[in-house]
């Protein structure tokens, strides 16, 4: 075996430990312990490709860890993350990244902004694109059946739009997402993701 594996061996063995001991009060020491890792110490990433969770909808947070555990979504990074969590685990990792505070975004791209905002703001009539304020609301904020967008990585926010397009991502209830990605072009996606990340957080 070589060194690397045996690390993640190792760390896998130690996380099952705790995972064996955790219960739904532990959220805190579970985001500390687990989570930070990738999703940084207050939810708010560093690395463009791993999602800020800081002020994301408690719900949407939950129906996502489940979906993960499920094998709903898919992703090789988070699966080993995920353990044995309970119902009462997942609703409290929830909640609690809900109550941290979203980091603003930066935009990379400027000249795309106005184009992201005017498909965010009122779809696209030529293509049949929906207005996504309609669903994500008019500030980005979402609510307890749309997720948050405002503020978040545009690494991160264009992937889920192409994964939502190919279908590799297939976890939104009624295809409602796919069928309004499968319409959107990449310079669509691209300009979108650069309005988002610049979008104001509250
Ligand atoms: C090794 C890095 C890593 C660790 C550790 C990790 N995650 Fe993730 N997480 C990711 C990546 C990468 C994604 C994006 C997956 C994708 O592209 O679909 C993600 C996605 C998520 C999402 C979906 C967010 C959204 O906006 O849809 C949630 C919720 C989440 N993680 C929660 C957690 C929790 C809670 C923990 C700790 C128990 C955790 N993650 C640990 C890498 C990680
Ligand atoms: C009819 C309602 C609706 C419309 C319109 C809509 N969305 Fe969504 N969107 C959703 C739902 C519901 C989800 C959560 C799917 C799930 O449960 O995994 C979602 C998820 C997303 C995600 C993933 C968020 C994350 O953290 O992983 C992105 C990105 C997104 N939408 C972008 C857009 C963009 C951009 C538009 C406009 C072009 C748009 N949406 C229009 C309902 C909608």
């Amino acid at each position: 075996m070589n060194h690397k594996r045996s690390q993640i061996l190792t760390a896998l063995l130690l996380a099952g430990g705790f995972w064996a001991t955790a219960h739904a009060g532990d959220a805190k020491e579970i985001a500390a312990s687990v989570c930070a890792a990738c999703h940084g110490e207050d939810g708010n990433s560093v690395a463009p490709t791993f999602p800020k969770l800081a002020g994301q909808n408690a719900v949407y947070l939950q129906k996502q860890l489940k979906d993960f555990l499920s094998g709903k979504r898919k992703n090789e990074a988070m699966e080993p993350f995920l353990g044995s969590f309970s119902d009462g685990d997942t609703s409290a990792l929830g909640v609690h990244f809900a109550r941290e505070k979203t980091a603003p975004g930066t935009v990379e791209d400027a000249t795309l902004v106005e184009a992201g905002r005017k498909l965010f703001q009122d779809g696209n009539t030529d293509s049949g694109i929906p207005a996504c304020a309609g669903c994500h609301q008019v500030d980005g904020m979402g609510n307890d059946r749309y997720p948050r967008l405002a503020g978040q990585h545009q690494t991160y926010t264009l992937a889920q739009m192409q994964n939502f397009k190919s279908g590799a991502r297939n976890n939104d209830k009624g295809k409602i997402m796919r069928s309004v990605a499968e319409r959107l072009t990449e310079a669509e996606m691209k300009a979108v993701s650069e309005y988002l990340a610049g979008m104001e957080v509250k």
